[in-house]
């Protein structure tokens, strides 16, 4: 009977990042916004929702977004101008978010790659099959000194739990997609994401936003009891991320 006087779990309702380590937000390079103005709408809004620092990942992708580091620099350069112009509060960086193809190897061996904080490379992997060599890859990025962090591990049904436990094992990082466990990228991703969630596999929560829309989204979700569960692991809350990337 006194169940019925039971205190309720209180509901997270302040958005609980202040780094987010995955968003598309340079203009007209990749799938991201298409203009300065809906890229400044983007930042000024996770801003407002409580972000600190933002790292700007865009694609490179050799078959759909060719984007050299200089050509990533250089539009990054000219949005970090318009941000402190629009006075702003948030520190923005710069990392990609690279895509492994036969490319990726030679660019490996030709550049220093850009990272993620010190050293965590984001990497991506085709939705319909992992590559041949994927294993062989990651250990090529590790040999080279970078942190391999796969983006949306959830994404990729093809692989198996057998593969999430062989990338973990060989030490890469996971980031999961804050839309997908919300359903955004259908049903089988959402199982996906929260089975990640329930092995304890997911490192890092990540916007992956493109667009005003995704921001948005993400901030409907606040107060939902999707969010609460997501965050009820240690991995990524707030402090462990902040701990991971030196941030606060
Ligand atoms: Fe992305």
């Amino acid at each position: 009977m006194y169940a019925f006087f039971k205190k309720p779990t209180p509901k997270i309702r302040q958005f609980p990042f202040k780094a987010d380590i995955h968003a598309h937000l340079i203009p007209g390079i990749d799938d991201g916004p298409a203009d300065i103005a809906e890229s400044i709408k983007m930042i000024r809004k996770m801003s407002e929702l409580g972000y600190q620092k933002l790292t700007a990942t865009p694609h490179v992708f050799a078959e759909f977004y060719p984007n050299t580091k200089a050509k990533i620099l250089d539009s990054f350069n000219l949005l970090k101008k318009e941000v402190a112009a629009a006075s702003i509060p948030v520190e923005l960086s710069v990392a990609a978010e690279y895509f492994l193809d036969n490319t990726f190897e030679v660019l490996l061996d030709s550049e220093k790659l850009l990272t993620i904080h010190e050293h965590q490379l984001l990497i991506e992997i085709s939705t319909f099959g992992k590559p041949l060599n994927l294993y062989d890859l990651i250990a090529q990025i590790q040999q080279k000194g970078y942190q391999p962090v796969l983006a949306h591990p959830e994404r990729y049904l093809h692989l198996s739990d057998k593969d999430y436990q062989k990338l973990l094992e060989a030490g890469c990082l996971f980031q999961l997609n804050m839309l997908s466990a919300n359903g955004y990228y259908g049903r089988p991703v959402q199982k996906r994401a929260f089975h990640l969630i329930k092995n304890d596999w997911t490192h890092f929560i990540g916007t992956d936003v493109h667009s005003l829309n995704q921001v948005e989204l993400i901030e409907s979700l606040v107060g939902t009891a999707f969010f609460d569960q997501l965050l009820c692991k240690r991995s990524y809350t707030q402090q462990n991320i902040a701990h991971f990337l030196g941030f606060f």
